[in-house]
């Protein structure tokens, strides 16, 4: 169902290096499927697929069907991983005009998000917009403590109660977070919402699986089902094999590691499709986060074709030689068009009339490969049938189970996040938040304030 090509890198290493590399990528299959490499508390991703049952999806499709039933638009409350992985599918999976469409064109409410930054802005307009229309809440922690959602979601509450009254609100407000502990699951169970588990053992960027991705997906209209079907048949398919060849994650993880050590530092995730952008972001995350640690760690990148090609286009084809390119290729697309003809041809295009616009862009595609292989940037392709739940289900779990080999094969631990603190120390200091007095004295003193 899922291709990895490496073709268009084999002119930039050498292929018993790549092969030499199998012991090591077997090695770091062990570390995961043994839980014995560091991070190991954090594996649960792993079977997620296979392990979540009728049950579960039939409560999250319940859950979602009611708020959707009682709403215009849904707020998603979140940040990071508990926010890009369900926007990177609900993105791919709508229509790219959704926000212009009627709920019943939609056959779903809208989906907004809040929590994802701290603009006076954003939210004071979201609230605005939210005046007149019915809405509900999904809001999403793991931890529960999360500044940026934590100022969303009581903006968001206050709003609510006002509008609908503090009792109606209950059954418009659903959250996923910790089964026991953090400050959400406490407001949770005292206002008594809905609640979802995040299970301890997944962390927050491999956690779009998980009830987190789960019931935002549910409640756009999109199926669960069909997305951990996908899922499941790519957790097989990725399970330690004898050979790279065998495993296209493995083969991932092998090919951007060997290019990193060849002075690759820089991968750029491709697209010929807009629907893509956050699915670009949500892989950002995954390996940023995973991989950045230690002084180590590919910078990921992202790019939307053929729109990028004419910003970031000259320096991928001209700059830097540090960077590879990973393209994630569409076998089919959602609908069709073709280019028509037109008997004047002022515009000088019915070379490309009769031909559908996939095709068109698939040369694009293979013209911009070639352009910019033969520029001096490996590439790698990833080809996936279409953009449905079932497809997309099998790209994540591909990147989450790649992205577990490459961290181990990196050397660090792809489950933890230590650089995170560090601003938020920061801006509590500046906060004067209770507990961070001496910080704030130091900060002030070095900021001159
Ligand atoms: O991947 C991660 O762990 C982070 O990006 C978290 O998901 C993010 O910081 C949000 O955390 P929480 O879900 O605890 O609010």
């Amino acid at each position: 169902m899922l291709k990895t090509d490496i073709s268009n890198i084999l002119n930039f290493i050498r292929t018993d290096e790549l092969y030499s590399l199998q012991e090591k990528v077997t090695t770091c299959n062990d570390m995961i499927y043994n839980k014995s490499g560091k991070g190991s508390d954090y594996l649960g991703w792993l079977e997620v697929p296979s392990k979540t049952n009728t049950a579960e999806l039939t409560a999250i499709s319940e859950c979602a069907r009611d708020l959707a039933e009682k709403s215009d638009i849904i707020v998603v409350v979140g940040i990071g991983g508990s926010y890009l992985g369900a926007r990177a599918l609900i993105d791919a999976l709508s229509n790219n005009f959704s926000q212009l469409l009627s709920k019943t064109e939609r056959k779903a409410p809208l989906i907004l998000y809040a929590g994802q930054n701290i603009s006076e802005d954003y939210h004071a307009e979201l609230l605005k917009l939210l005046n007149d229309r019915d809405y509900s809440v999904i809001v999403i922690s793991k931890s529960g403590t999360t500044t940026e959602p934590a100022i969303a979601f009581r903006l968001l509450k206050a709003h609510i109660e006002k509008k609908y009254g503090r009792e109606s609100t209950k059954s418009r407000i659903a959250a996923v977070t910790d089964k026991a502990k953090g400050a959400l699951k406490k407001l949770a169970d005292s206002e008594g919402y809905r609640t979802f588990v995040i299970p301890d053992d997944v962390g927050g960027r491999f956690s779009v699986l998980t009830p987190v991705g789960l019931l935002p997906i549910a409640a756009a209209g999109f199926s669960v089902e069909k997305l951990i079907n996908g899922a499941e048949e790519m957790e097989v398919i990725c399970k330690a094999k004898k050979t790279i060849d065998d495993n296209p994650a493995d083969l991932y993880a092998a090919a951007r590691n060997l290019l990193y050590s060849n002075g690759k530092a820089i991968e750029i995730l491709a697209s010929y499709s807009p629907n893509f952008n956050y699915i670009t972001e949500w892989w950002k995350q995954l390996y940023g986060e995973s991989e950045g640690k230690e002084r180590k760690g590919i910078y990921p990148a992202g790019v939307s074709f053929t729109a990028d090609l004419h910003s970031m286009g000259q320096l991928i084809q001209q700059g830097t030689r540090s960077i590879f390119e990973t393209v994630i290729s569409v076998e089919s697309t959602k609908n069709e068009l073709k280019f028509p003809k037109d008997e004047q041809n002022l515009d000088e295009m019915n070379f490309i009339a009769g031909k559908s616009l996939s095709e068109v862009n698939h040369m694009a595609e293979l013209g911009t490969i070639l352009a910019h292989v033969n520029g001096g940037v490996p590439n790698i392709s990833i080809t996936i049938p279409g953009i449905d739940e079932h497809s997309l289900g099998g790209l994540i779990y591909f990147f989450e189970k790649a992205c577990a080999v490459s961290g181990y094969m990196l050397g660090v631990n792809p489950f933890d996040q230590p650089g995170v603190e560090a601003y938020k120390k920061n801006m509590f200091a500046l906060l004067n938040k209770p507990g961070f007095e001496k910080e704030s004295e130091v900060i002030r003193k070095k900021m001159k304030l």
